[in-house]
């Protein structure tokens, strides 16, 4: 038994929930591991319920366990669209763990890593299976954190050459292209237009703004014939008949998807193939030609959370990262 138990929790900064050094390859792996669980019912993820301080904000509650990792605890996380402005994140928040057993808290650190990580790890498992595996362009519509850690895993799961960077802000874009092409060794080219980001692109990942009204910017044709995309800001860039257009529409979470349905999103989506539990017990086939079109609407999963932290919690023990604190 951990001889801190009941007396001490370990508290991770920023800082340190960076230093602990988790790689994108191990998270991936991990969430991989996780969906496995959820598709065999091992898993308990209560929906999220959330308060609501400023228009389009939310801080939401994220309750998770994987008994197969003997994972539990949950997210306090909060999403403020105008935080910008101030020179603050948009994503911030804390996550608990708990201890399996007893309940008793361990540990509590800071998200805005694991949050960005896990969904550029959830788009990568999701493309795993609906992506063709000669993937080798990436177009990246919205180039802020999630534009950032979303590449970072698909570059860990794909031999990629190229990415189209698109941003509403062409400064942002053009940092991004720059310091992807540094970081990853592939080609930027840094674009004015979204279509150019889509149309080349084997793979798109939309990570612009969340809006109950989509923007509705991709129009039908602009997915190639072959391609994949990742909807990381739900159904916003994307006009209903361009959705149509897919062969596969999947979510990492059904019930999920139908309660942000019922309070306003996602009011015109193709139906529903599969979630990323049954594609990663192969109880649903992935893609199944190279001309298929696929989509996955992955809304960001509390069991995301629950997969990672565990890992750095562990990683931060051994590598002597963190403060005790006494409870
Ligand atoms: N699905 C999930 O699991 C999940 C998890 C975390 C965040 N998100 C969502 O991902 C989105 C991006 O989050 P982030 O943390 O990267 O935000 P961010 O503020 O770091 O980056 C957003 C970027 O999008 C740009 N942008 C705004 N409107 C645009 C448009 N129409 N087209 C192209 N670019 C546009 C902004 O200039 C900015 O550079 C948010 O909508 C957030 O809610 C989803």
């Amino acid at each position: 038994m951990n001889p801190q138990l009941g007396e001490k929790l370990l508290y991770l900064s920023r800082a340190d929930v960076a230093a602990v050094g988790l790689t994108m390859s191990e998270i991936i792996a991990a969430l991989e591991l996780m969906f496995r669980e959820k598709g065999e019912g091992r898993v308990e993820m209560p929906p999220k319920i959330g308060i609501h301080t400023m228009p389009d904000a939310f801080i939401h509650a994220m309750p998770a366990a994987i008994a197969g990792k003997n994972a539990s605890g949950m997210k306090w996380v909060g999403g403020f669209p105008d935080n910008s402005k101030r020179g603050l994140p948009y994503i911030t928040g804390l996550l608990i763990l708990n201890d399996f057993e007893t309940g008793v808290p361990i540990a509590l650190m800071d998200c805005i890593w694991i949050t960005a990580q896990r969904t550029g790890a959830a788009t990568a498992v999701a493309a795993k299976y609906l992506a063709r595996a000669d993937s080798a362009s990436v177009g990246i519509l919205g180039c802020g954190v999630q534009g950032r850690s979303n590449l970072e895993a698909l570059t860990a799961t794909f031999a990629l050459k190229r990415v189209f960077a698109y941003d509403t802000h062409g400064d942002r874009a053009a940092a991004y292209g720059q310091e992807m092409q540094k970081k990853f060794g592939i080609e930027a080219v840094v674009v004015s237009d979204p279509k150019e980001a889509v149309i080349q692109s084997d793979i798109v990942v939309t990570a612009g703004p969340i809006l109950r009204k989509p923007h509705a910017t991709i129009q039908r044709g602009w997915l190639a014939e072959g391609a994949f995309a990742s909807l990381v800001d739900f159904d916003s860039y994307w006009h209903p008949e361009a959705l149509k257009e897919c062969d596969k529409f999947t979510t990492d979470d059904v019930p999920q998807l139908h309660h942000y349905r019922d309070i306003g999103y996602f009011q015109n989506i193709p139906p529903i193939h599969a979630d990323l539990g049954e594609l990663a017990t192969r109880r649903k086939p992935g893609r199944e030609s190279r001309q298929e079109r696929t989509i996955a609407c992955n809304l960001g999963l509390a069991l995301d959370d629950m997969a990672v932290a565990p890992l750095i919690y562990e990683k931060a023990k051994d590598k002597g990262i963190g403060t005790w604190l006494r409870l």
